[in-house]
């Protein structure tokens, strides 16, 4: 939750001026941050959840424990449906705390966040773990 709180405050975003930190925790005990990050051509903005999660894969860890989202809001703020799909690809079970600054927290999963998601071919994904290692 800490973790989250701090990276908060590197959020980049001059357009919603919506602050968003993101924390996970990898299987390998590690916690990886994430903030929005916005651009001048909104499309290309990116959630502070997905970027979290780019962190911890390109450094080689795709399994989690955890993800706390911090936002300083009344009402606490849920991942949006890209993101979703992004944590689904992962891991469905991993709990989801949504928390705000005057330590409400919600705890959902990311299966009740995204029920019956799109899951790959099974043969597919075993042909590519094949090819990798
Ligand atoms: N945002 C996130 O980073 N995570 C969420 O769960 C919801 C929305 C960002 C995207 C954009 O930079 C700003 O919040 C306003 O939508």
């Amino acid at each position: 939750m800490e973790a989250a709180k701090q990276v908060r405050k590197n959020a980049y975003a001059p357009y919603s001026c919506f602050l968003v930190g993101a924390a996970l925790r990898g299987s390998d005990g590690q916690i990886y941050t994430g903030c929005n990050v916005e651009n001048v051509s909104y499309g290309l903005s990116i959630c502070a959840e997905r970027v979290a999660v780019f962190k911890a894969v390109s450094a080689g860890v795709t399994s989690f424990q955890a993800l706390v989202l911090v936002t300083d809001q009344e009402e606490l703020v849920s991942p949006c449906g890209a993101c979703r799909q992004v944590l689904a690809e992962f891991s469905l079970e991993m709990p989801v705390f949504m928390v705000n600054f005057q330590e409400k927290i919600v705890q959902t999963t990311v299966e009740k966040l995204l029920p019956a998601s799109f899951v790959f071919r099974k043969s597919r994904e075993e042909k590519f773990n094949e090819e990798r290692f």
